[in-house]
């Protein structure tokens, strides 16, 4: 089946990405949030992206604005009534995602591929929820999503050959490099990347060494783009601590168990960048200071 109109559900960090990138690509992009607040700071996240391209001559100016004016803004999902692809980024929560694709089952064309950007829940359990079992898969994008070159198309047992390849095709046609996975929590990235944080954090709490160390350690010997003490405040300790609680409930494996000190950061509302404080200290944004204190 050709894609030909988009819809994104959730504008946040992931959904904005996710509509920037298939509106850059030429397709008419609806993307919706719950509310006009939220809206507006998803299109301003998109907005300063687009500039930041333009800025390096990746895109013209011209191109930035027929991007951003492919998009369709909306509160009302029946506005997706005429999209070929619906791809789901709301929050990470089996029972509001089922709900959401219950709903949209109802409005969407029967035709329409449905799609989850989960990073951990079940593809599946989602699916469930809806009478296009055979339409159904996963679109896991990577953060920052207008960057980052991957894409995880996520099988289940259900999932139409022609959908998986229409799929394919679409994640190419927004400029990525898509990989296929079957539908186990984690998939490909996540089963390895989430085990390598958490035992970043291990080190650090059984002193190996200090938060700069343990991330120079990674850039500077294996060549990382950044530490894992970094890149835990990059992705949200929040979010890592709720993805390794999701796999190690499937797996039941010590290398998906968070560990102590995480687990007191989120209750601390030390998230990381988003919250100025992790690993590192954001109160100086262009130049992070290690937390100390996380070192004792
Ligand atoms: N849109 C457009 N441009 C952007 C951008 C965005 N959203 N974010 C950053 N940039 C630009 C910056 O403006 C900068 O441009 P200049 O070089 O002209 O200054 C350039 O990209 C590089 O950015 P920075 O200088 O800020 O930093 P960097 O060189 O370290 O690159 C990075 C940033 C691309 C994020 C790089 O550090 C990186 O690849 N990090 C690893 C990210 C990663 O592992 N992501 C996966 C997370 S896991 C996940 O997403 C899955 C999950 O389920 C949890």
């Amino acid at each position: 089946m050709e894609i030909k109109k988009v819809g994104v559900v959730g504008c946040g960090l992931m959904g904005s990405g996710v509509a920037q990138v298939a509106a850059m690509a030429g397709f008419p992009t609806v993307v919706r949030e719950v509310s006009n607040e939220l809206l507006s700071k998803g299109l301003g996240g998109i907005e300063k992206s687009l500039a930041k391209f333009a800025e390096k001559g990746q895109i013209t100016a011209e191109q930035k604005a027929a991007s951003f004016a492919r998009l369709q803004p909306t509160l009302k999902l029946q506005d997706f009534a005429e999209c070929d692809l619906v791809i789901e980024a709301i929050i990470e929560n089996l029972d509001r995602k089922r709900e959401l694709f219950r709903e949209l089952d109802a409005i969407a064309k029967p035709e329409a591929i449905f799609a989850s950007n989960t990073s951990s829940l079940s593809v599946t359990e989602m699916m469930t929820a809806t009478r296009r079992a055979s339409q159904f898969l996963g679109l896991h994008f990577f953060n920052p999503v207008p960057l980052m070159k991957l894409v995880e198309v996520v099988k289940t047992v259900a999932t139409d050959a022609a959908v998986l390849e229409s799929a394919l095709a679409y994640a190419r046609a927004v400029g990525k490099t898509p990989i296929v996975t079957s539908d186990r929590g984690g998939f490909i990235v996540n089963r390895l990347l989430v085990p390598y944080l958490l035992d970043s954090i291990r080190a650090l709490e059984e002193g190996v060494g200090t938060i700069v160390d343990i991330d120079n350690g990674m850039k500077l010997g294996c060549g990382h783009p950044m530490g894992p003490l970094t890149l835990n405040d990059f992705v949200g300790i929040d979010t890592t601590f709720y993805i390794s609680e999701i796999m190690f409930n499937e797996y039941r494996e010590k290398r998906f168990a968070a560990p102590p000190l995480m687990k007191r950061m989120v209750a601390a509302g030390m998230l990381g960048r988003k919250s100025g404080k992790g690993f590192y200290d954001y109160s100086d944004p262009k130049n992070p200071k290690p937390n100390r204190e996380l070192e004792r």
